[in-house]
């Protein structure tokens, strides 16, 4: 795989715990595992979800010690997200932030990562010059994508918080794919529509990027069950008339992935469940095709 710029992805949702960090880690991790796709996954929610399931041992309390030692010096040499973001927004002139590997950790050969600090919890309270967040995460990537220190990346997954942060808009300005992932419930089809439909007129003038949604946690019994098809088909319709109303590119994946008891939240014990893993990868195919 080579490509000249990465593939960004951002997964969001308005709602809170549909699974867009599982879905995030999941895709993150079976692409770099099928594939030898290199993987950046950025955490950009302050609850640091992300950043918990990587750097947290099986016993789910305490961080592994390879990453805490990693994260205190990241932290205080100044090198986090959030410092990125300060230097950015307090820039007087030229972006003086150096990405190296004290900004993004190594997890595995070809997947790594961008954890996040709780300090972007106020982000919104403490930048001064809100418009200039929103070209932040491109200018960052430009410095990504030039750094000699650093591997070409094939793709960058966003983990997106459930509110629109600055950070978000930051994301969603300059990505290629918006991924939204839904529940099979009656707030999938309402929640879709409110995002498709508020979209466009917060991104522009910017571009809007392609918009896929699909299932989690679909209700299976070997194939979905009569209930999450019709959340399905709701959804489905959403999309079609958003798509028409708003002439933005979104489509519903007909991919899903089931619901599955036990998702673990630290990752480190094994990765993904196995039997997530086709599922997964059937939706990175759909996500392949459907990417400009
Ligand atoms: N396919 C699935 N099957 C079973 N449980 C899942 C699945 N996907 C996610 N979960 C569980 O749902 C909960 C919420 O998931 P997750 O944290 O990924 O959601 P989120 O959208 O990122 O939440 P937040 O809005 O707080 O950021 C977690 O306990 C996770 O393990
Ligand atoms: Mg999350």
């Amino acid at each position: 795989m080579a490509h000249d710029n990465p593939k960004t992805i951002a997964t969001i949702n308005f709602k809170g715990g549909v699974g867009k960090t599982t879905v995030t880690w999941c895709l993150g991790d079976v692409l770099s595992e099928f594939s030898d796709a290199r993987v950046l996954l950025f955490d950009l929610d302050a609850q640091m979800s992300l950043t918990q399931a990587i750097g947290l041992n099986e016993d789910g309390h305490t961080l592994e010690p390879e990453f805490q030692n990693w994260y205190e010096a990241s932290t205080s040499r100044q090198r986090t997200i959030f410092n990125a973001l300060d230097r950015f927004t307090n820039r007087t002139q030229h972006f003086d932030f150096p990405v190296g590997f004290d900004f993004i950790y190594r997890l595995t050969e070809n997947l790594h990562f961008v954890p996040s600090v709780e300090d972007l919890y106020w982000q919104e309270l403490e930048v001064f010059d809100r418009d200039a967040v929103k070209d932040f995460i491109r200018r960052l990537l430009g410095k990504i994508i030039n750094s000699r220190k650093l591997p070409r990346y094939d793709f960058v997954l966003f983990d997106c918080p459930p509110s629109f942060t600055l950070l978000s808009y930051s994301v969603l300005s300059c990505c290629d794919l918006i991924l939204i992932p839904v529940n099979p419930d009656f707030f999938a089809s309402k929640g879709t529509n409110l995002i498709l439909n508020s979209l466009k007129m917060r991104i522009e003038p910017f571009p809007i990027p392609r918009i896929g949604v699909f299932m989690n946690k679909a209700k299976t019994r070997g194939t979905p069950t009569k209930e999450t098809r019709f959340y399905m088909e709701e959804v489905r319709l959403v999309c079609e008339n958003a798509a028409k109303m708003q002439q933005i590119k979104t489509k519903f994946f007909e991919s899903w992935i089931p619901e599955r008891v036990g998702v673990k939240r630290a990752i480190k014990s094994g990765g993904v469940p196995t039997d997530l893993r086709e599922p997964f990868q059937r939706l990175w195919q759909e996500v392949m095709e459907y990417m400009p």
